[in-house]
């Protein structure tokens, strides 16, 4: 078993330790700290990064569910986006003497100090999606292959526009990336490239804007406002005697606010009709309009699966197993790589968006 020393001192010297407890609803009750660490009544902490996202609430939910059909306690919080609130968050929970963390990071460098702390108190800590940088405590890392993602995307925007055959062209697209301070915009990113880059250099693909690099065009905090501005500036300085063919879009929120941006711009007639758009999450306002014909493309990941492997590590790890994983090459964080099992992500457009109906993700009702 794992020492728990460290961080019973820690709990310890929190004066306030039985309230704290009490309050948050946890028992320090029931056997032996080793007894409880890897069986039933251990308290896994999960700390998400924002509730601005529905996929970010349905990981919450899925991951606790998770977790406590293994019989664990679960402690579950938002971090609205701000990485000091998620670094004062994981403090928290490591005083209230989580016996393990899932942490999905807001901004991937801010959590070095934290992420100490919980080495200190031995908790094991899970990468969760996102991967965290710049530490070695960080145990394993639970995502999907997100370099794959960004190929579907580029994969997706080459084979609609015909680039394969070699003569079409050129066709005219923007580029857009996630948030810089994500480890997966980087990845993300690199995988469209993969694939949209040759195109680029033969001039079949043109960006009219000339912002090609991942530092001119990324969107902080994935927001969907901004990506919106960033669109309305590109179409105001790039495209009034020509049109957009393509946008490849990291994500559903910023495909929404590009979308935005393109119907304000009178896009979507049959004489202006909508450029390619790409996507990611299957968001269900993102589905609906792939329904209604405006988003044209997402890339599906079954969160479900993603909240199973985390607590399956969780689990391993607490019973003093090894995990497992797929990939133990790929996610160097700077200082480590950090084991990983890589799920498969899925691209689904118009044709196959009722699989998600079929394999439960939504209701028919959900996609009226
Ligand atoms: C990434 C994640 C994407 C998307 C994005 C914005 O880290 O891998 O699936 O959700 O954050 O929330």
């Amino acid at each position: 078993m794992r020492n728990r020393r460290a961080a019973l001192a820690a709990i310890a010297s929190a004066a306030s330790l039985a309230l704290t407890l009490t309050a948050c609803g946890q028992s320090s009750e029931g056997g032996s700290e080793d007894d409880k660490k890897g069986g039933e009544g251990a308290t896994i902490g999960v700390a998400m990064p924002t509730k601005s996202s529905e996929r970010w609430i349905s990981d919450g939910a899925n991951v606790v569910k998770e977790l406590k059909g293994k019989g664990y306690k679960t402690k579950l919080v938002y971090g609205e986006d701000d990485p000091d609130q998620q670094v004062s968050q994981i403090e928290n929970m490591i005083t209230q003497g989580v016996d393990a963390l899932i942490v999905a990071a807001i901004d991937n460098k801010s959590l070095n100090n934290v992420m100490q702390q919980a080495k200190d108190a031995d908790i094991p800590v899970i990468s969760y999606d996102r991967l965290i940088l710049g530490t070695e405590n960080v145990d394993y890392y639970a995502s999907f292959d997100n370099e794959k993602v960004g190929e579907l995307q580029g994969g997706y925007i080459a084979e609609k526009l015909g680039l394969k055959e070699g003569k079409k062209g050129p066709f005219n697209i923007e580029l857009f990336a996630g948030s810089n301070d994500d480890n997966n915009t980087r990845y993300f990113f690199q995988g469209a490239m993969n694939v949209l880059k040759p195109y680029l250099d033969k001039g079949q693909l043109v960006v009219r804007s000339k912002q090609t690099d991942l530092n001119q065009v990324t969107t902080l905090r994935w927001d969907g406002g901004t990506a919106q501005k960033r669109m309305d500036d590109l179409l105001t300085s790039s495209y009034r005697s020509a049109k957009v063919d393509a946008v490849l879009s990291p994500y559903d929120g910023i495909s929404i606010g590009i979308l935005s941006s393109l119907k304000s711009d009178g896009y979507g007639s049959a004489s202006k009709p909508m450029p390619i758009v790409t996507g990611q999450d299957a968001e269900l306002a993102s589905v609906k309009s792939i329904i209604a014909g405006e988003q044209t493309q997402t890339v599906y990941k079954d969160l479900r699966k993603l909240a199973k492997v985390a607590s399956n590590m969780v689990e391993a790890t607490l019973n003093d197993k090894k995990p497992e994983t797929n990939d133990t090459k790929s996610y160097d964080n700077g200082t480590k790589v950090v084991p990983a099992y890589l799920l498969q992500p899925v691209s689904v457009d118009k044709s196959n968006y009722t699989t998600l109906v079929e394999d439960g993700t939504y209701s028919e009702s959900d996609l009226k």
